[in-house]
């Protein structure tokens, strides 16, 4: 069997010595399901040689993403079978070795992960059927936490028809969701209510929204936010609240699409979550913008706090409580 590194036969300057020992990953894995302090270990596995269509990518930067805490914490099921269970989703990293049929991906490349089960790692073999180049300018620990909440918001965006004739009001607005809803909506020419704790009103009027804060008398502030009825919802929240509001500012319910309401699918909401046809397109088709204006500073993120990636639990645990605007990325 071929160790790693391995060369793309398809770039020359990129041939190594095949024969080079295999990688040995630092990976963070549950062994458990519950408080990710106390679950969360670092263990040490050598990594398969890539098959064909895969690469080996050494991680620069791991996004965390609430779905991460949850499958850790149990919310998502307990399948005792699952254990220990790899974590993560999404990184950005280099190509450090190349399989087989990997045309296009060369040993040196910069790429972005998305969907990478098991992203929490410092190398990980993945098809590049899940990576994209990473242009110069998109540094890596924007781009790790770019590409789940970017698709979503995508998602939402156009599962909701969201044009220029809109007002639309996105729940969780200053969310890693919501922020990026927030400037796709304004980008298509909607008038964008974006509900957020007032911390957040200066930053969400800068990317052209009007900001309302949410808690009791949402609906009222909400009216009186615009001149104009509400005509769609995104809710990045999933509370009663944002779903209750929703239903009584929007007529068409087909115009109310939330990522995390799943408990309100009877409201004739729609849910979306990347498994129907449409949300897989939508998600599909916003990848390479979503990266390009990234890159060229025209789609704005943020990156929150920084975490060794021994530390992963620790960044679960502070994402599921109340937390910095902007993303948490693990530093390998
Ligand atoms: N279905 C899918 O495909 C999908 C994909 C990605 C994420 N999700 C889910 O969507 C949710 C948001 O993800 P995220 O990455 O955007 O999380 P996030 O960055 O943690 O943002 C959540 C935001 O919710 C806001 N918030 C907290 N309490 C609120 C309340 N009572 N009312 C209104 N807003 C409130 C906070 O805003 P302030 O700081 O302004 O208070 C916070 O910024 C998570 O549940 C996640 O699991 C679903």
């Amino acid at each position: 069997m071929a160790g790693l590194p391995h060369s793309n036969e398809n770039t020359n300057e990129n041939t190594l010595d095949i024969d080079s020992a295999a990688v040995t990953a630092v990976q963070v894995v549950a062994t458990d399901y519950g408080d990710p302090t106390e679950v969360t270990e670092v263990v040490k596995a050598e990594l398969p040689t890539p098959d064909a269509g895969q690469v080996v990518v050494a991680t620069e930067a791991i996004g965390v993403n609430p779905i991460d805490a949850k499958i850790v914490l149990g919310a998502m099921g307990t399948d005792r079978s699952a254990l220990p269970r790899p974590i993560g989703n999404e990184l950005a990293g280099v190509i450090h070795a190349v399989g087989p049929d990997t045309d296009g991906f060369a040993v040196g490349q910069r790429v972005v992960g998305y969907p990478v089960p098991g992203a929490f790692a410092d190398h990980v073999v993945v098809g590049t059927d899940r990576l994209h180049h990473r242009p110069d300018a998109l540094d890596a620990e924007h781009a790790a936490g770019l590409l789940l909440v970017g698709v979503t918001a995508a998602d939402t965006v156009a599962t909701a028809g969201i044009g220029a004739d809109d007002v639309v009001v996105i729940h969780g607005g200053a969310g890693a969701v919501g922020v990026i809803a927030v400037q796709l909506a304004v980008r298509a020419g909607a008038t964008v209510i974006a509900t957020a704790a007032p911390a957040n009103h200066d930053h969400l009027r800068e990317l052209g929204a009007i900001p309302v804060t949410y808690g009791d008398g949402l609906v009222d502030r909400l009216r009186d936010a615009t001149a104009g009825p509400v005509t769609a919802a995104i809710d990045t929240v999933g509370t009663d609240e944002a779903i209750d509001v929703s239903l009584h500012l929007v007529d068409d319910r087909s115009r109310i699409v939330s990522i995390a309401a799943f408990g309100r699918a009877d409201n004739g909401i729609v849910l979306v979550d990347g498994s129907s046809a449409d949300s897989k397109r939508h998600r599909a088709e916003a990848v390479d913008g979503l990266i390009s204006d990234a890159a060229d500073g025209s789609l704005v993120t943020e990156v929150a706090a920084r975490y060794p990636l021994a530390q992963a639990g620790q960044a679960l645990a502070d994402l599921m409580e109340r937390h910095p605007r902007g993303k948490f990325v693990l530093i390998p």
